[in-house]
C-alpha cells in the first residue's frame, strides 16, 4: 500500500466529516494538521509555527500550553474521571464551579445549568424560556427574538437563533417561534447623515415594532451577544443596548445575554455585560470558561426564573432535560482552575493594559486601501474589507477577498478568520504580549498587501 494513501491527509479525506467545511474544496486541498501548542502559537505537522490570532475559535484564552490546566484535568481524571448530575448527584468540582460562576456572574444570577457547548447552553436557554412561561401560566408567550448576524450555535434551536443564512439554508431552519430583528452595524446600515445615536434609536424602534406586530403577549425573550462575533465583530453602536433594554422592559421580554465569546475578559471586563451595561435575565457562558481545554458551558438564570421552573418541576415530578456530560467533573475541574488563573494572574488587568495597543494597531489598518472600517474593544477586533472606501462598495463575493486574506495570512504565520460580508477577525489568546500583538498585525498587514497586489493584477484594485 502506498504511503501516500496511508498518510494522515488521505485518511482524513477518506473518513472525517469536518464541521463548517466545503467538502469539495477539502477533497482537493486536504486538512491542515496541527500537532502542538506553545503559548499563543500552534505548530503544524510540517513544524511551521503560527500565531493563533483567533485563539482557535475565539476561545483558548490562556493559549495552548498551560501546565496548570493539564495538571488539574489529570488530577481529576485520576480521582473520579466521570460522574453525572442527574437526580441529585454531583461532584465537588461541579459544586465549587457553580458557586464561583454565580458569584462572578454579571447581574444577579441564581443557578447555572451545565452543558458541553455554547450551542447546547443556548438550546437549554430556549427550553427554559418556554418551560418558565408554561410554569407562570403564559403558554402563549413563546417567541424569541434574535438578530440578523447574531451567532448562537448550531443545534436545532441554537441554529434557529443564529442569524446567518448558511447555518439555516438547506437545514430546514429556523424552527417556529424564532424571529430576527435588524443587525446593528452602523457602518453598513446607518443612513446618510444619521448619527450613531439616531441609528441606535432606529434599531430599538424596529425591535419594538416587531414586538408590537407579533403581539407583546407572544414575545418571551430577546437574545444578543454583547459584541457580535462570528457575524463580523460588530461592536454595538453608542446607546444601542440602553435603548433596546428599555424596549424589553416595556413589553416584559426576558434578556438572554450570550457571553460565549465576550465572557471572561475578552472586552476588558469579566463580562461583556459589564462593558455595555447589560442587565440580563439569563447568561450563556462557554469557550474561555475552561480556556477551551475541555468542553464545558453553562446557562445561568435569575432567581425569578428559577423559582418558577422549580415549582413546575415539583408539579411535573422532574425537570426533564440534561446531558450525560452536564457538569462533567474533569471539565469542571479544568474550568475551576481556569477561573483561578484569571484571578491570580489578574487577566482583566492584563487585557486592559494591552488593549490600547491592540486597538491602536487594529485601527491603523484603517489606512490600508482595502480596509473600509476597523472595529474592536478589549482584545477582539474586526477589519472590514471594501472595494471603495467612499461608497462602501464591497468586492464581488465570487472574488472571496476575506477568505483569500485569511489564506495569505497563513503564509505569514498567522491564523485569523474570514467572516461574512468580507471582514476578518482577530481575537488572540488573552495572554498575548505587546510584542506578539505587533507580530500579529504586521502579518495581517502583509496579507492585506499581498491581497491588494493580487487584486491589482486582476484589474480589481481598491478605489
Ligand atoms: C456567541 C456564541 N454563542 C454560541 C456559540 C456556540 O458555541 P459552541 O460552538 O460551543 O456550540 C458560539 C460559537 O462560536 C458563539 O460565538
Amino acid at each position: 500500500m502506498s504511503t501516500l494513501a496511508n498518510s494522515p491527509s488521505a485518511k482524513d479525506i477518506a473518513y472525517h466529516l469536518h464541521p463548517y467545511t466545503n467538502f469539495v474544496a477539502h477533497e482537493a486541498q486536504g486538512p491542515h494538521i496541527m500537532t502542538e501548542g506553545d503559548g499563543i502559537y500552534v505548530i503544524d505537522d510540517t513544524g511551521k509555527r503560527y500565531i493563533e490570532g483567533l485563539a482557535g475559535l475565539w476561545c483558548a484564552s490562556l493559549g495552548f500550553s498551560n501546565e496548570r490546566l493539564a495538571a488539574a484535568g489529570a488530577a481529576q481524571l485520576r480521582q473520579l474521571p466521570y460522574y453525572h448530575n442527574f437526580a441529585h448527584k454531583t461532584t465537588p468540582a461541579v459544586v465549587e464551579l457553580a458557586e464561583r460562576l454565580i458569584e462572578m456572574a454579571p447581574g444577579p444570577m441564581s443557578k447555572v445549568f451545565f452543558t458541553n457547548s455554547g450551542s447546547e447552553a443556548n438550546d437549554s436557554q430556549v427550553k427554559m424560556v418556554w418551560y418558565y412561561h408554561n410554569a407562570i401560566g403564559k403558554p402563549e408567550k413563546k417567541k424569541i427574538i434574535s438578530r440578523i448576524g447574531g451567532y448562537h450555535g448550531v443545534t436545532v434551536a441554537a441554529a434557529s437563533l443564529t442569524g446567518l443564512p448558511y447555518v439555516q439554508d438547506a437545514f430546514d431552519l429556523p424552527i417556529a417561534n424564532i424571529l430576527h430583528t435588524e443587525n446593528p452595524h452602523y457602518w453598513r446600515f446607518g443612513q446618510a447623515g444619521e448619527s450613531e445615536e439616531d441609528f441606535a434609536t432606529r434599531m430599538a424602534a424596529s425591535l419594538e415594532q416587531l414586538i408590537l406586530d407579533e403581539g407583546p403577549e407572544t414575545v418571551a425573550a430577546f437574545i444578543a451577544e454583547p459584541v457580535q462575533g462570528a457575524g463580523g465583530v460588530i461592536v454595538p453602536p453608542k446607546t444601542y443596548f440602553a435603548k433596546v433594554q428599555e424596549v424589553l422592559r416595556r413589553y416584559d421580554v426576558l434578556f438572554i445575554v450570550d457571553e460565549v465569546i465576550c465572557g471572561f475578559g475578552r472586552t476588558g471586563n469579566m463580562f461583556g455585560s459589564e462593558t455595555f451595561d447589560l442587565k440580563p435575565d439569563m447568561v450563556t457562558v462557554a469557550k474561555a470558561l475552561s480556556s477551551s481545554y475541555l468542553p464545558i458551558a453553562g446557562a445561568m438564570i435569575s432567581e425569578k426564573i428559577y423559582q418558577a421552573i422549580r415549582d413546575e418541576s415539583g408539579r411535573r415530578g422532574v425537570f426533564g432535560t440534561g446531558y450525560t456530560y452536564s457538569g462533567h467533573p474533569v471539565c469542571a475541574a479544568v474550568a475551576l482552575e481556569t477561573l483561578k488563573i484569571y484571578e491570580e494572574t489578574d487577566i482583566i488587568g492584563h487585557v486592559r493594559s494591552i488593549s490600547p495597543h491592540f486597538l491602536r494597531r487594529l485601527h491603523a489598518l484603517g489606512d490600508h486601501p482595502l480596509v473600509g472600517e476597523t472595529r474592536g474593544v478589549g482584545l477582539i477586533g474586526g477589519v472590514q474589507l471594501v472595494k471603495n472606501k467612499a461608497t462602501k462598495e464591497m468586492y464581488d463575493p465570487s472574488l472571496k477577498v476575506a477568505p483569500t486574506v485569511m489564506n495569505l495570512a497563513v503564509e505569514h504565520g498567522l491564523l485569523i478568520r474570514a467572516l461574512p460580508n468580507d471582514s476578518i477577525a482577530a481575537c488572540p489568546p488573552l495572554i498575548i504580549t505587546i510584542g506578539q500583538i505587533d507580530d500579529l498585525f504586521d502579518s495581517m498587514g502583509r496579507a492585506l498587501d499581498d491581497m491588494l497586489d493580487a487584486l491589482t493584477k486582476q484589474g480589481e484594485a481598491a478605489e
